[in-house]
């Protein structure tokens, strides 16, 4: 690679502006790193009048994708636009045209990462993505570097940083005595004004985002291919003050969290859901707008990751690293990838967990309709109490069979009288 590495950045919004900021203020410390200098000589936007919170020179700025990709000068492509197209097509472009891709787009690699890795072994060429998942968190690189000689038996990862944030907002709120029925539209309102969750946040708050992360994170840990719909997928938007309330009382904490493990019969099972998890876990210890990552190995045992998921800066820390290691080393190996293998995947339906099962109703004749069942299945019961809209009473089951329970569940939610919530213990 020559002596200048020359760039073309597609978008310079939150990520993009961060990486354009360390390039600058990191110059000479990238330079002592590689050996090389990095100029950007592209910028593509949608809105050249934009005001931006990172300046851009004009003269580098573009919105036709063309200036930026057919540059015969430019080295290495960063593409921080978001979105499934036209990224997609734009990262194909740019690999097919033999240049070296950086992408934190986890949409992107969870649908199309298959398809694109081949495409850069077949022209010779990098594509990483280290900030596809936990921002800052350098979990992809730890997983095909050092700790790639562990085989992995389970991954549970906080990785969506919004939900994390409300999650905790809503707790926080529980414990200051503020109403528990609107805490989540509140934490949710705050998230959107710090900028966390976007004004329509159903990728976040619907577990979508941390669904295409898990499809990511699976396949590098457990070296399969992972197809996304193979992922399970509950976000937090049906959750309550009351939920965080129950997990305070029973000394729990409650988070989003990614689940993957190997199962004793070789399949994959890959998981995202709200999950109960005992206080001195320590991801109950991830915060507010962070990340943290929880992996069992059976060379290393166990280890965790905390930090940044999100963010400018914390998120260009990762381009920057995937920029660095491309420029050391240009050359892709030949080994086919070991995490586009085909495997097999078990559906939510084949584990065995215990639930938290919180009943509503307006009378005690519907609250006990609700509860047979349950009690039929060996549940434990909390006192019942009487709130303003109704009569609450929450069960704790022993370990059951997700599939079998959830039948259980799907009748009792077709009667009339009352409402049922479910949240798996981890
Ligand atoms: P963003 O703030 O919305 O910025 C997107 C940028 O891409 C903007 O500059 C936008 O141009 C440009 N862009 C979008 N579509 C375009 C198109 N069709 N043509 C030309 N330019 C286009 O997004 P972001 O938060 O930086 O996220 C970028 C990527 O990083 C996404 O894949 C996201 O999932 C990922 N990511 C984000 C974070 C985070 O904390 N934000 C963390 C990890 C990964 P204009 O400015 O002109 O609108
Ligand atoms: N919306 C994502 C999150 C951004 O909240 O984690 C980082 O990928």
């Amino acid at each position: 690679m020559r002596k200048v590495v020359r760039l073309s950045v597609l978008g310079a919004g939150t990520v993009g502006g961060g990486v354009l900021t360390l390039l600058r203020e990191n110059a000479d410390l990238l330079e002592a790193q590689t050996g090389k200098r990095f100029e950007v000589r592209h910028v593509l936007v949608r809105d050249l009048s934009k005001p931006r919170a990172v300046a851009v020179p004009p003269k580098l700025l573009t919105t036709n994708p063309q200036t930026a990709l057919c540059d015969p000068k430019v080295d290495i492509v960063l593409e921080l636009m978001g979105g499934l197209e036209p990224a997609r097509t734009l990262i194909r472009d740019a690999l097919q045209s033999g240049k070296h891709v950086i992408t934190a787009n986890k949409l992107v690699m969870a649908v199309s990462g298959d398809e694109l890795i081949r495409v850069a072994q077949r022209h010779g060429v990098r594509l990483l993505y280290e900030a596809s998942v936990a921002g800052s968190l350098p979990i992809l690189n730890a997983l095909q570097g050092s700790l790639a000689g562990n085989r992995i038996n389970r991954v549970v990862g906080i990785v969506n940083s919004t939900t994390n944030f409300i999650l905790r907002e809503m707790e926080r709120a529980v414990d200051a005595g503020e109403p528990a029925e609107t805490a989540y539209n509140t934490a949710l309102r705050k998230a959107q004004e710090l900028g966390y969750a976007e004004a329509a946040p159903s990728s976040d708050v619907e577990g979508y985002d941390a669904q295409y992360k898990t499809a990511i994170l699976a396949r590098l840990a457990f070296l399969q291919y992972v197809p996304l719909e193979s992922v399970y997928r509950e976000g937090i938007s049906h959750l309550s003050g009351r939920d965080l309330l129950w997990a305070k009382r029973l000394n729990m904490g409650l988070k989003l969290l990614s689940i993957s493990e190997r199962l004793p019969d070789g399949r994959l099972c890959a998981r995202v859901h709200p999950t109960l998890i005992p206080r001195d876990c320590p991801l109950y210890l991830v915060r507010g707008a962070f990340s943290g990552v929880w992996l069992q190995g059976n060379g290393f045992q166990e280890m965790s990751l905390h930090g940044f998921g999100a963010g400018a800066l914390a998120t260009a820390s990762a381009v920057v690293g995937d920029l660095i290691e491309v420029a050391r080393h240009p050359k892709p190996l030949r080994l086919e990838d070991p995490s586009l293998r085909p495997g097999e995947t078990a559906p939510i339906e084949s584990l065995t967990m215990r639930y938290f099962v919180r009943l509503s109703a307006p009378s005690e004749d519907a609250l006990r309709a609700l509860r047979e069942p349950l009690q039929t299945l060996g549940a434990e019961f909390h006192p019942s109490e009487t709130l303003q809209q109704g009569i609450e009473q929450v069960a704790l089951t022993p370990p059951l069979n997700e599939g079998e329970f959830q039948t259980v569940m799907t009748r009792l939610r077709e009667q009339e009288n009352g409402q049922v919530q479910v949240i798996r213990f981890l």
